[in-house]
């Protein structure tokens, strides 16, 4: 009989409905998401109840066509391993309803897994070598955290936005400068053709607290200067303002990852979620732990954004914990990294 563990991972905490099959932890098996970008595109923003609506019709074609790639059957799944926080509570609670239904069904266990906790062990998928303790900057569209992964499932927050997290910032000035939804790879894109160095934007530091990060600052002075050209009249260049806007973000990300490094003593920086994809940021971090002589990991594009082999990734390692979800488990929209509400 195989000792192999295998995880079904389920995701819908925001506008990716996603299945995935993973096994022992590090391997995936399938890997299935079903994008509702277009949809809300037309809205400038992921709207709510449309997201909740759109994962309650994908949902189980997601979930039979995880398996079918795995090419396996529910009876050959070990456990369910779903996100149930953070993120929008009407869309978190039909992953968390399926993976009960399924688990009732099947009589096998349930993990309730952190969508946090999921994309930092995104990055077991590919460096099979990569352990805890670990540095990691996690830069995603609700949050910013610079923590060390001590063991698995188990952080230390070093800093956190006080404001908007990076993603955020990302689409709000992509919104503001006509690009549309989603930000982030739209001010990527426009980013390579303009001069990071064209306008001067500020970067913040928050007294007593050199970690934590600060966004909504460089968010309006981007809105200020938008403002500005428009009352003179002037032409604004998308490019160079994408690409001095982003190079602030980059600097502010870089600088806090690599001081931490230094003065805990870790070798290596773990980059994870989706700003991870961002080409400048990876650039950049590539760079500085070149100079500081440090290892530098991150997962390919398809894990950074939402998606349910790192939530299958961390399920495999909170299950191996002995960590069950019971049939109480529910949605929590505001969930810590490093707590349990289960
Ligand atoms: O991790 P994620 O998929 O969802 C959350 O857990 O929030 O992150 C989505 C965020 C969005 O704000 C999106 O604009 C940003 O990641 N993003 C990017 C890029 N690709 C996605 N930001 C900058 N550059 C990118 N290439
Ligand atoms: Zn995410």
């Amino acid at each position: 009989m195989s000792e192999d563990v295998l995880i079904l991972g389920i995701e819908s905490s925001c506008d990716e409905t996603a299945a995935a099959v993973v096994r022992n932890g590090r391997e995936v098996l399938s890997n299935v998401i079903s994008s509702q970008i277009d949809l809300h595109t037309l809205f400038g923003g992921v709207v709510p109840e449309i997201a909740s609506r759109k994962h309650i019709e994908k949902i189980n074609q997601v979930i039979d066509q995880a398996l079918a790639d795995a090419c396996v059957t529910l009876d050959d799944i070990t456990a369910v391993a779903v996100t149930y926080g953070p993120g929008l509570v009407g869309a978190l609670l039909v992953g968390v309803a399926q993976a009960k239904a399924i688990a009732w069904a099947k009589d096998l266990p349930l993990v309730g897994v952190h969508h946090i906790e999921g994309h930092v062990c995104a990055n077991f998928i590919e460096h099979q070598e990569l352990e805890p303790p670990f540095l990691c900057l996690i830069v995603s569209g609700g949050h910013t955290h610079l923590v060390i992964m001590k063991d698995y499932g188990e952080f230390e927050i070093l800093g956190r936005t006080r404001d908007d997290a990076a993603g955020e910032a990302f689409d709000k000035v992509a919104r503001a400068v006509g690009l549309g939804y989603p930000g982030g790879p739209k001010i990527d894109r426009a980013a390579r053709e303009g001069n990071p160095h064209a306008i001067e934007f500020p970067r913040a530091h928050i007294e007593g607290a050199p970690y934590d990060f600060s966004f909504s600052g460089l968010k309006s002075a981007v809105l200020n200067y938008l403002n500005h050209a428009k009352m003179r009249g002037e032409e604004v260049s998308v490019p160079d303002l994408a690409a001095s806007f982003q190079n602030a973000v980059v600097d502010a990300l870089v600088s806090r990852a690599v001081m931490a490094a230094k003065e805990f003593g870790y070798r290596q920086i773990v980059l994870a979620g989706g700003v991870a994809s961002n080409t400048a940021l990876r650039r950049g971090l590539e760079e500085a732990c070149r100079k500081e002589n440090l290892a530098f990991c991150f997962p390919s594009p398809v894990y950074c954004t939402d998606n349910a082999a790192m939530i299958g990734a961390a399920g495999y390692y909170e299950y191996q914990k002995g960590v069950r979800s019971g049939w109480e488990l529910n949605a929590v929209p505001n969930l810590k990294l490093g707590e349990r509400a289960f």
